[in-house]
């Protein structure tokens, strides 16, 4: 086996330009093929990511099942120019987020990745929900990063009173800075948000819920912190085509709505960027006499 597996190497390394090749190998989970890699041939795999997920160049994709692999570094490479600054990430920690956040080389290739994606899905995002945002609506961004989509919102409105949350310290630090007049924590979100019910009149959390081991459980938290007559607003990527190895879960419409149930909400896919976007019109209770 070693053998066949050396061989595979071999071939693979004759079969790919060293300079710019793929220098991606994977890593089989609990594998032990070739001292635990498995050379991974550029072009080996006959589907490419559609997505708006974080990749690095086309040349150097990891096309892998989901869960299985493991994208490991060879000698000399990092993650942020060779796997695509995204992948900085990988590892879903807040010290992970700060080395994107905290980083303006960094912040600037993860904001020009893909074609500028990232400003077009926040635009998308925006449009979609800018009839719910009035001026002086409290607006609160969980997972907000440094406050892009916050950002947009206050260019369009800018009455908007600005709240944000996120684990990564340098995120907060450079959204306070931003928004000298919004509020801005450094929270894990895990079970609970620290937030009283019924806080915000617009609560957002977009492309988050994907990293995160108990998405449901946070989405009732998101639902509680809004005020009745106010707007949930969930955004994940289309999980058919997402690849990123930093993600837990990989909805498409269908299983986002079901996520989502029990809050009856409006499911859609942004026009351009295809992310899956749900919003939730949180109900205003009637008393009972
Ligand atoms: C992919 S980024 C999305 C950022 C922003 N919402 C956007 O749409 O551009 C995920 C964000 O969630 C934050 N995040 C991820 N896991 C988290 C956790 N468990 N607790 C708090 N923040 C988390 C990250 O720091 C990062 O800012």
């Amino acid at each position: 086996m070693k053998f066949i597996a050396r061989v595979r190497e071999l071939m693979a390394r004759a079969t790919n330009d060293f300079g710019t090749a793929l220098l991606i190998y994977s890593r089989r989970l609990g594998g032990d093929a070739l001292g635990g890699y498995d050379p991974i041939l550029r072009n080996a795999y006959d589907c490419q990511p559609k997505g708006t997920c974080v990749f690095g160049a086309a040349d150097k994709y990891l096309l892998v099942p989901k869960n299985r692999y493991k994208a490991v570094l060879l000698p000399n490479q990092k993650k942020n120019t060779d796997l695509g600054v995204g992948w900085i990430t990988e590892d879903n920690t807040a010290e992970g987020y700060d080395g994107l956040w905290g980083d303006e080389t960094n912040l600037d290739a993860y904001r020009k990745e893909a074609g500028n994606v990232r400003q077009l899905l926040t635009q998308e995002i925006v449009n979609q929900i800018e009839a719910h945002v009035q001026n002086g609506s409290e607006v609160v961004d969980i997972g907000c990063g440094v406050g892009d989509l916050l950002a947009e919102i206050r260019r369009r409105k800018p009455d908007v009173v600005v709240c944000g949350l996120d684990f990564s310290a340098k995120a907060v630090e450079v959204a306070a800075a931003r928004f000298p007049d919004g509020k801005f924590v450094q929270h894990i979100i895990d079970e609970t948000l620290p937030y009283t019910a019924h806080s915000f009149d617009v609560v957002l959390c977009t492309d988050v819920l994907e990293h995160l081991d108990r998405p449901q459980t946070v989405a009732a938290e998101l639902v509680r912190i809004c005020r009745p007559g106010g707007v949930v607003v969930v955004v994940v990527p289309d999980g058919h085509v997402d690849q990123f190895l930093g993600h837990y879960w990989f909805w498409n419409e269908e299983s986002l709505r079901a996520m989502l149930a029990e809050w009856n909400p409006v499911v859609m896919r942004l026009p351009k960027t295809r992310e899956i976007l749900a919003c939730i019109n949180v109900k205003i209770s009637v008393p009972t006499s």
